[in-house]
C-alpha cells in the first residue's frame, strides 16, 4: 500500500472520508500528538487500527468527536464537575472518561463499560471531525510502544505502507497526549497527566485524585502497566541530584567511542557542559513540545542519557517526567 501525505483541503478530506467510510483509518494531527482514526461504529475497522499499531488488545482507544457533536449519543451520567471542566478546557488536550453507552463498537474501550473523549483543538482535527461527523476511534498514530508522532513524517516513518492516507497539519504543538480524567465518581481522577494539569483541574472541580497503578491491581486505565514512548537506542534516565552520574556515564560512553547525546533542558545543559546535547528549552511548556521530536532525533544515536530539572518548571512536566519513566523502562 502506498502512504500518502497530504495537506488538509477539501481534496484530502474526500479521500479521509471514502476511507474511513470504506472501513480504512487515516492518520491525522491533533494539538497533542498524531492520531490514527478509524469509524468508532464498525468493529473491524477499530480491529484493523489495533493490528496496524500492534496494539495490545485489552488496551482501550479514545473517542474523538468534533466541537459541536452531542455527546450524550454517546455517554451517559456527565456530572456537574465534568460540564464545568469541559467548559473550561474543551476543545484541548483533556480526555474524559464517562460511563458508556454502548453505542460505538466493543473493540474501542475492549469490554469496559466506559469510554473516553476528547475534542481536540487543532483546527485540522476540527476540519477532519466535523466533515466526516462521526466518532473516531484514534490512539497515537506509532507502532505501539514507540515514541509518539508530533510531525507527519514521524506517522510516516513508523507507518509508511500501512495506512493510505496522512493528514498533515504541521508539527503538534502540545507535544505531549491528552490528560486522561475519569470523570465516573464522585470526584474527577486522573488516569494519565497531560497538558491541563493537576492545578487546572483542581482550580475548575475543586478537588481531583490521581490514580496510581499498585502491584498486582487491575489497571483502570490498562495503557498504564506497558512500556511506552521508548526511543529504539539506549536510553537512561537521570535525576537532576544525579547530574554528576549522568555526566560520568556520558564520557564512559564517549571514551569507548559510544555515539552518546545528553537530552536536558536549559538549566541542566548549563550545568551538564558536555558537547552533544539535545536541548529541549526552557519552560514546561516547551519541554513537552520538544519532547517527542527529540526523542526520536535522539533515537539516530547510540546512546541518550536524559538529565533535566523537572521542578523547574510547574505542572506539565509531570506529565512530561512520566513519559521520560516510562520510556526508559521503568
Ligand atoms: O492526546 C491524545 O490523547 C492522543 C491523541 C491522538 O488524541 N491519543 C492517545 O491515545 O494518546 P492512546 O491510545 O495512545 O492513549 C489512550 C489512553 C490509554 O492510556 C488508554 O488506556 C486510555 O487512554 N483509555 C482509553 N479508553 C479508556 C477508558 N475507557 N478507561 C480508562 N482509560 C482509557
Ligand atoms: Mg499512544
Amino acid at each position: 500500500m502506498r502512504t500518502e501525505i497530504l495537506p488538509i483541503d477539501e481534496k484530502s478530506l474526500r479521500l479521509s472520508k471514502s476511507i474511513i467510510d470504506g472501513g480504512g483509518a487515516v492518520a491525522f494531527p491533533t494539538e497533542t500528538v498524531y492520531g490514527l482514526g478509524a469509524n468508532a461504529f464498525d468493529n473491524t475497522a477499530v480491529e484493523k487500527v489495533f493490528a496496524i499499531k500492534g496494539r495490545p488488545n485489552d488496551n482501550p482507544l479514545i473517542v474523538h468527536v468534533h466541537k459541536d457533536y452531542d455527546l450524550s449519543e454517546l455517554v451517559t451520567e456527565i456530572p456537574e464537575y465534568a460540564q464545568a471542566l469541559a467548559k473550561a478546557y474543551l476543545p484541548g488536550p483533556l480526555t474524559m472518561v464517562y460511563k458508556s453507552r454502548g453505542k460505538v463498537c466493543p473493540a474501542v474501550s475492549c469490554g469496559l463499560d466506559t469510554l473516553a473523549v476528547r475534542v481536540p483543538l487543532h483546527d485540522g482535527a476540527q476540519k477532519f471531525l466535523k466533515y466526516l461527523n462521526l466518532p473516531i476511534a484514534a490512539p497515537s498514530a506509532n507502532i505501539s510502544k514507540h515514541v509518539s508522532p508530533v510531525t507527519a513524517q514521524h506517522v510516516f516513518f513508523d507507518l509508511d505502507g500501512r495506512i493510505e492516507l496522512i493528514l498533515d497539519g504541521g508539527k503538534c504543538s502540545g507535544g505531549i497526549e491528552s490528560t486522561v480524567l475519569d470523570c465516573t465518581g464522585e470526584k474527577p481522577v486522573i488516569l494519565r497527566s497531560g497538558l491541563v494539569t493537576r492545578e487546572m483541574i483542581e482550580a475548575v472541580a475543586g478537588s481531583c485524585g490521581e490514580y496510581v497503578l499498585k502491584e498486582g491491581e487491575k489497571a483502570r486505565s490498562p495503557g498504564m502497566k506497558y512500556k511506552h514512548y521508548s526511543p529504539s537506542c539506549d536510553t537512561k534516565l537521570f535525576r537532576f541530584d544525579e547530574l554528576e552520574k549522568a555526566v560520568d556515564e556520558y564520557n564512559k560512553s564517549r571514551s569507548k567511542g559510544v555515539e552518546a547525546y545528553v537530552l536536558c533542558d536549559d538549566k541542566t545543559a548549563e550545568l551538564v557542559n558536555v558537547d552533544n546535547v539535545l536541548n529541549l528549552g526552557k519552560t514546561g511548556e516547551q519541554i513537552a513540545s520538544n519532547l517527542y521530536d527529540k526523542l526520536r532525533e535522539g533515537e539516530r544515536c547510540a546512546q541518550l542519557i536524559i538529565a533535566i530539572a523537572p521542578e523547574e518548571h510547574g505542572g506539565v512536566m509531570k506529565g512530561v517526567m512520566n513519559r521520560l519513566i516510562k520510556a526508559c523502562g521503568n
